[in-house]
């Protein structure tokens, strides 16, 4: 787990809502980048639960979530013994913290918060305090484990930003360097693998027809999903976001998941034709992720191993947060328990 060589600390959370299975872009934007780093630095990984309580979610569905998302973690690859695997609301330092950071978060800067407008405007009846403070519970998140890089979607810039913000603030007030600040760490490429239907928007879960593909779904519907991806009528295979952004995803998919550039990615395929292309990305995502899939329903079907997993995977992150979390007190002057 501790690595002295390296100085970096890598943490990240995915939002366990209810929105069903992950899909073939919060694998390549999220899942597939944790376990490539996991070897890279010390890494905490969780899943954030509490924060998916600013939306109504069905009880039993949180839970069953919860434990879903940890197993895609270990399906993909993420070692719980290299990295630290953990479940938000069972490391209580998170509440804690948040509720400090609160009283240094200005009500102005949350109000600027674009997601916070965003889900404020579409969920009209239910603008709870905590969907305003999910920015400070996130900061939390992050400063408890002092890591230098967050690796996160373009999306989670802002929230990101406010993060710095307060953690330098805390130190300057203080005068002592409480908090690491930490720097957010955004992909190149598959910040935003986009739908196959539509390529100039990201492929979401709400759009969730053909262009979206599931890790669950079944090697013939990825396949199918594939075959019907739009493209156009350049007929050439070939980088161009602008004039071709259905062929400039696909080979964005196909280089992220071989682990290539896209200039290699689109040497390999530019003699193809699209038929051709299209089932050459369909396979190499089958090929990387049925075996995923086989393992997270092993996984899913055997919790508690998985929770022993996750127990093990909170002990040690309390470790970390709780010295943090001591420090704070101590600097604001709260007393401890
Ligand atoms: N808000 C993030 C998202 O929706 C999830 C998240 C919660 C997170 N806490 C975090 C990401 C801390 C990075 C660090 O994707």
């Amino acid at each position: 787990m501790v690595s002295a060589m390296s100085e970096k600390v890598f943490l990240s959370g995915i939002q366990t809502t209810g929105e069903g299975q992950p899909t073939l872009g919060n694998y390549l934007g999220a899942l597939k980048r944790y376990v490539d780093l996991q070897n890279e630095g010390d890494s905490y990984f969780f899943l954030a639960n509490s924060h998916a309580l600013t939306v109504r979610i069905d009880p039993a569905q949180l839970r069953h979530n919860t434990l879903s998302m940890a197993a895609w973690y270990l399906a993909a690859g993420l070692n719980p013994k290299t990295a630290t695997l953990f479940v938000q609301s069972q490391v209580t330092e998170h509440a804690q913290l948040a509720w400090v950071l609160n009283t240094f978060s200005q009500m102005g800067e949350l109000e600027r918060m674009t997601e916070y407008k965003d889900k404020a405007s579409r969920n009209k009846g239910n603008i709870n305090a905590g969907l305003f403070t999910y920015p400070v519970l996130q900061a939390a998140d992050i400063l408890l484990y002092q890591p230098t890089h967050v690796p996160v979607g373009e999306d989670q810039k802002q929230h990101l930003e406010l993060c710095r913000n307060i953690a330098i603030r805390f130190n300057n007030l203080f005068d002592q360097s409480t908090f690491t600040v930490p720097e957010p760490f955004i992909p190149t490429t598959a910040a935003r693998v986009k739908d196959l239907q539509d390529p100039t928007s990201k492929m979401s879960k709400s759009l969730a027809g053909q262009g979206c593909v599931f890790l669950d779904d079944e090697d013939k519907v990825i396949e199918k999903k594939f075959k019907r991806a739009v493209t156009d009528n350049e007929a050439q295979v070939r980088i161009d976001e602008q004039n071709q952004p259905g062929i400039t995803n696909l080979l964005e998919i196909l280089a992220t998941i071989s682990g290539k550039s896209m200039e290699q990615a689109q040497a390999d395929c530019a003699d193809m034709q699209y038929g051709t292309f299209k089932q050459a990305v369909a396979d190499a995502v089958v090929a990387k992720i049925a075996p995923i899939r086989t393992k997270h329903a092993e996984l899913i079907t055997n919790t508690d191993e998985l929770e022993t997993i996750l127990a093990d995977g909170a002990a040690r992150a309390r470790t970390v947060a709780a010295k943090t979390l001591a420090n704070v007190y101590d600097t604001v002057g709260l007393l401890k328990a």
